[in-house]
């Protein structure tokens, strides 16, 4: 396919960009992975499911997260849906490198099918290993087939608007 600019087409302010995009909305997740035997979170809400069949989603990370070297080189990570209540965990996830502290210290978690940490009190889990990916000038889309997965009907899932978790 060709990517160049078609003829006539120009390039959206980012500042007005950034101004629409806050009127998306999204889920709010913690996108775990695993190598060997260390094992690393972040938090993200550029997240989508893309096919039914197969059962594929994809996730936006930031190029130069350590997550997304470790998803890169282990072919692995597991979405943990966070349920409305679990903002904190949100916080935990995505305001720290893995590359200066042990995020799961203190974190109640198990191992899923592909080895990546399954969290507590989750809404829902996905545990996936990584079929294709797109780098981006500054983040990787991962795209993994859910190999595994269980959702709790009675809870209901955390939702994220312009900077705000409800
Ligand atoms: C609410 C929230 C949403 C976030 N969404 C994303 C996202 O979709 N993609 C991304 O690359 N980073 C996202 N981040 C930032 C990462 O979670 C953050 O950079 C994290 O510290 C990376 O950790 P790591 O270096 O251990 O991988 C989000 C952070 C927060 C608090």
């Amino acid at each position: 396919m060709d990517h160049s600019k078609p003829e006539g087409v120009t390039s959206l302010d980012p500042a007005m960009f950034n101004e629409a995009a806050k009127t998306l909305t999204y889920g709010v997740y913690v996108v775990t992975t695993r190598l060997g035997d260390s094992r690393n979170a972040l938090t993200a809400v550029w997240l989508t499911q893309v096919t039914k069949s197969p059962t594929e989603v994809a996730v936006s990370c930031g190029n130069d997260l350590h997550s997304t070297a470790m998803i890169r080189e282990s072919g692995v990570f597991a979405v943990n849906v966070l349920a409305a209540g679990q903002k904190t965990l949100a916080y935990h996830f995505g305001r720290s490198s893995g590359r200066e502290v042990d995020k799961f210290e203190g974190i109640p978690w198990e191992a899923g099918m592909t080895g990546s940490p399954i969290l507590r009190g989750t809404a829902a889990f996905l545990d996936c290993r990584v079929t294709n990916s797109v780098e981006t000038a500054t983040h990787t889309i991962f795209i993994g087939e859910a190999v595994d997965g269980k959702f709790f009907p009675d809870l209901t899932p955390a939702v994220y608007r312009n900077g705000k978790i409800f």
